[in-house]
């Protein structure tokens, strides 16, 4: 049996540049996915996979995320007093319990690799999940679960990945696929963002990982690389030299919220999935001309 992941990183830090000026004091992974923050959807993604530890890389003007996952008692108690009770369980659900959860600063922004090695004292020895929170998923279940499926199974290292474009799959970090199905295949090589005649597939690292705690002594020798940033994948590249790195090409969807293609099409798309929202969503997409009716679309 494969030592028990408890712990998940999620790196927090970056400047969020591509949303400004909505980011500008506030950090992007509060903004919102239909009325959730991206960094409640990772956190959700994490705790259904069982993960007990919530180790957050932040950077200055983060602070609003810790907050976050406080317990805010002026408002419990307004919700309290004015009987709605639904509200207040649901916002009392997402939170992690007390001292699930650890903060620590990331203090230049010198790349994701950076980012994760910031948080080597908080997970100690141990395996751990890595979740970008900009990367949001329809999944059931979630990804982080599905990965720990083949955690189970053969240990060692796990990275998603997810078919993209091969026009896009310089925007991203590229596995290369060895034998073995799509819930677990053995990576034979990893690279950063290359130019589409140098991508070993169009299988991209989607954002969930779990990680051997060996990965923490390499981020600390790694050089820069793609984007003059010290690089996650550059240090797992070397890891696989001794250790096994296994793909899991899991069911489900990401939404790259951290372009606004994806963050726009996300709100879209979990607006239409939510009981609540959908039909009077689509009525009004109807009236804009933007949607056509239900009954006027030609069979698929
Ligand atoms: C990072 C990783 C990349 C991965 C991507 C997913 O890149 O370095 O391998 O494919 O996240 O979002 P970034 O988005 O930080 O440029």
């Amino acid at each position: 049996m494969p030592k028990r992941v408890r712990t998940a990183v999620f790196p927090v830090a970056g400047l969020g540049t591509r949303f400004l000026p909505a980011t500008k004091a506030m950090p992007k992974e509060m903004l919102t996915v239909v009325d959730r923050p991206l960094i409640q959807y990772a956190v959700d993604e994490a705790r259904e996979a069982g993960i007990e530890h919530f180790v957050f890389v932040t950077g200055r003007n983060k602070g609003v995320i810790e907050d976050h996952f406080d317990r805010q008692y002026e408002l419990e108690h307004t919700l309290e007093i004015r009987g709605k009770s639904q509200a207040l369980r649901e916002l009392q659900k997402d939170l992690p319990s007390a001292g699930q959860s650890s903060f620590t600063r990331q203090q230049e922004p010198l790349g994701l690799g950076h980012a994760v090695w910031c948080a080597r004292e908080l997970v100690g020895d141990q395996p751990f999940a890595l979740l970008l929170p900009d990367m949001v998923f329809k999944a059931r279940p979630g990804v982080l679960k599905q990965m720990m499926q083949a955690y189970e199974e053969t240990g060692g290292n796990i990275v998603g990945v997810e078919e993209v474009d091969p026009k896009d799959v310089s925007s991203y970090g590229i596995v290369a696929r060895g034998a073995g199905p799509d819930h677990g295949f053995r990576i034979t090589g990893m690279v950063e963002k290359p130019k589409p005649a140098d991508a070993p597939s169009n299988l991209f690292i989607s954002g969930r990982y779990i990680l051997q705690p060996e990965i923490f002594n390499l981020l600390s020798e790694q050089t820069r690389g793609a984007g003059n940033e010290i690089q996650l994948t550059d240090a797992m590249q070397v890891l696989i030299k001794s250790q096994d790195f296994t793909g899991v090409k899991y069911e489900g969807k990401v939404f790259d919220c951290g372009s606004k293609l994806g963050f726009l099409t996300a709100n879209v798309v979990f607006a239409l999935d939510r009981p609540d929202l959908a039909d009077a969503f689509r009525n009004e997409m109807v009236k804009l001309g933007l949607f056509e009716r239900e009954r006027d679309r030609e069979p698929a």
